[in-house]
């Protein structure tokens, strides 16, 4: 299996076969997601969250973004990676843009990069698109903009607002964006993006009309920490509840000297281990 491409991807629009999109951030979420047949796999800044234990995504770093994209290109080398630009990468200069999306692609290998904003970044978007690196938007509610946004609010609910951020899609569209991300978006609003452009539309928390949907892996196994409930995410496991209960057997057979048994011990013939050891 090779990974999709972006004329893939965009003929999947035309086909109406929806776009499945996770997030991943390391080695074993990048092999879970792809060994399960996810579409698209996204690396993004919410590792600032899930992972690294930020309140927001504003203080993720490009170093942050290289290091977590790489290991999961290591760990998907037959899924489509798009990497998000963290915070202020992308808004000093078209120079300073370029430079941190190359290295996304050549350190992290990445195959294309997510920015977050509408027309006000289509300038970036095309410098991207022109050096050859593919680009997928950001529209809706922009969590690196939090502060200026004044919070995690559903956008689109007026008329005059739904009509900005189409603006906004057609502005990424026009500029050779390959995809646009519509986060927490009303659904009529998403809808009538999502019949507007050529290109796909990526749900979440955006209804039922966009052409794909993306959730955060943490989110929809309930490995996240504290679970927050959330109206857009469905849930299919409670690994966190999992790992806490196995963890506390672990500690318990310690405790007790159930672990390790005779199994589990060396005699002086033991064979050298195979598979390797850290
Ligand atoms: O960082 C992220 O996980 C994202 C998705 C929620 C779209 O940007
Ligand atoms: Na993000």
């Amino acid at each position: 299996n090779k990974p999709l491409t972006i004329t893939k991807i965009k003929q999947m629009k035309s086909d109406n076969e929806p776009i499945s999109v996770l997030t991943a951030y390391d080695y074993p979420s990048a092999t879970l997601a792809e060994e399960a047949g996810i579409d698209i796999i996204l690396v993004g800044d919410s590792l600032g969250n899930v992972v690294l234990g930020y309140d927001t995504t504003i203080p993720v770093t490009m170093d942050d973004m290289v290091y977590h994209t790489r290991a999961v290109a290591r760990g998907a080398r037959q899924t489509f990676i798009v990497s998000d630009m963290p915070f202020m990468s992308y808004h000093i200069s078209k120079e300073e843009t370029l430079r941190n999306a190359a290295r996304l692609m050549q350190e992290g290998h990445a195959h294309a990069v997510k920015l977050e904003g509408g027309a006000e970044i289509a300038e970036e978007v095309y410098a991207c698109v022109r050096a050859g690196i593919p680009v997928l938007g950001h529209i809706g509610l922009t969590p690196q903009s939090v502060h200026q946004l004044g919070g995690y609010k559903i956008q689109g609910k007026t008329e005059q607002d739904a009509a900005r951020l189409l603006h906004d899609a057609k502005a990424l569209e026009q500029a050779g964006a390959f995809g646009v991300v519509l986060e927490l978006v009303t659904e009529p609003a998403a809808g009538k993006i999502t019949s507007s452009l050529s290109i796909p539309t990526i749900g979440i928390g955006a209804g039922r009309k966009c052409d794909g949907q993306v959730l955060v892996y943490h989110d929809i196994l309930q490995y996240a920490s504290p679970y927050r409930n959330k109206k857009f995410v469905k849930t299919y496991a409670n690994v966190g509840q999992t790992i806490r209960h196995a963890i506390s057997e672990y500690v318990a057979d310690v405790k007790s000297r159930a672990f390790p048994d005779e199994s589990n011990s060396f005699e002086p013939q033991t064979e050298a281990l195979s598979g390797g050891i850290y």
